[in-house]
């Protein structure tokens, strides 16, 4: 079966052609990164615009690279919550437009779901039930993954995501937007135990995550050093506040897999290519006797081939839609 699928929730225009789920013939993704950079994070209006200038370009071109002419799509599957209205909506439109062209199914996607099956793609044999860390610039979240479109939420953040925490933090540090990957870089080699930083934990709720208020004890030392004078060791702050946390998320993840009898985990999501985090569930899954699902960094950011994977999936599923779709802001997986 072969689906043509979109992303478009965010900054990243995605088209993928995908056959039977997890084999992807082609994934072009255009990254408005750059344009959004100048304005120290994602300025909505101008993310919808430059969706709509390349989505067409990037599903011919992705056709082509498949080898794949238009009528042999057998359905249409898109993003369609959560994520930035306007950007969604380009999406679910040219979507709709396409499925009703070509007479083929119309299948909705959900991106947490997707960045989920990006472990389909990079792990061929991976089926559920399993547990699955997703941690992206809007999410993180500890989802017990126990069908292919059964989930449920077990742990959440009560506030910023760990990716918008990695953000703030870069850009207090100058390291641009988004600034994770470079955070990354340079708390490579740091010292980790330099700056003592907080990691939080929820009274009653021992998979719930908090990371605003370790952003803002880092900001308050930046800005403390700032006025004091004081020179920061950039390399350790960098590496005490990721150490901090993946404190936060790795043994939250693995206590939950204890707890439910889940001998398997997955990561996901633009966090998810942190090397400090793969590193720590490498050894705590060693540790633990649990398999580790990690895929590989070109899946953890948003793409269109895990869309079309989970699409395959909620097609088989029964789930279909109409030219009634609409996108949604917000949406519990
Ligand atoms: O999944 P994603 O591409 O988009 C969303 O759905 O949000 O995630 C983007 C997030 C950004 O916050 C970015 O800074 C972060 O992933 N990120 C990283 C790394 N690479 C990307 N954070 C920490 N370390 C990295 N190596
Ligand atoms: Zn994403």
């Amino acid at each position: 079966m072969i689906i043509l699928a979109i992303e478009s929730s965010c900054d990243e225009t995605a088209v993928s052609i995908t056959r039977d789920g997890r084999e992807v013939l082609a994934d072009e993704i255009f990254s408005q990164v750059d344009i959004h950079a100048v304005y120290g994070g994602v300025v909505p209006e101008i993310a919808s615009r430059n969706h709509i200038q390349v989505i067409t370009r990037l599903a011919d071109s992705a056709l082509q690279k498949a080898g794949i002419g238009r009528r042999e799509i057998d359905a249409v599957a898109v993003t369609y919550a959560p994520g930035l209205i306007g950007a969604l909506l380009v999406g679910v439109n040219f979507a709709k437009s396409l499925s009703a062209a070509l007479n083929v199914p119309l299948i909705p996607v959900h991106h947490i779901r997707g960045h989920i099956a990006a472990n389909y793609i990079a792990y061929p044999n991976l089926e559920p039930p399993f547990l699955c860390l997703v941690i992206s610039g809007g999410h993180s979240q500890i989802i017990d993954v126990r069908s292919y479109t059964e989930m449920a939420v077990i742990g959440t953040s009560r506030d910023d995501a760990a990716g918008e925490c990695f953000d703030k933090v870069a850009r207090v540090l100058d390291l641009g937007y988004p600034g994770g990957a470079a955070l990354d870089k340079l708390a490579i080699g740091g010292d980790d135990t330099k700056y003592p930083l907080p990691r939080a934990t929820i009274a009653d709720s021992p998979y719930d995550m908090s990371f605003s208020g370790l952003k803002t004890a880092v900001l308050n030392l930046v800005h403390n050093a700032a006025q004091k004078g004081v020179k920061l060791d950039r390399p350790a702050l960098a590496a005490s506040f990721s150490a901090a946390v993946s404190d936060t998320l790795v043994p939250r993840t693995l206590k939950a897999a204890g707890e439910l009898g889940r001998s398997r985990v997955a990561i996901a999501g633009g966090v998810a290519a942190n090397s400090r985090i793969r590193g720590d569930f490498e050894k705590a899954a060693a540790r633990d006797n649990i398999t580790l699902y990690v895929p590989p960094l070109r899946l953890c950011g948003d793409n269109a081939g895990m869309i079309g994977c989970q699409g395959y999936y909620e097609y088989l599923a029964g789930t279909r839609a109409d030219a009634a779709l609409n996108a949604y802001a917000t949406l519990g997986i």
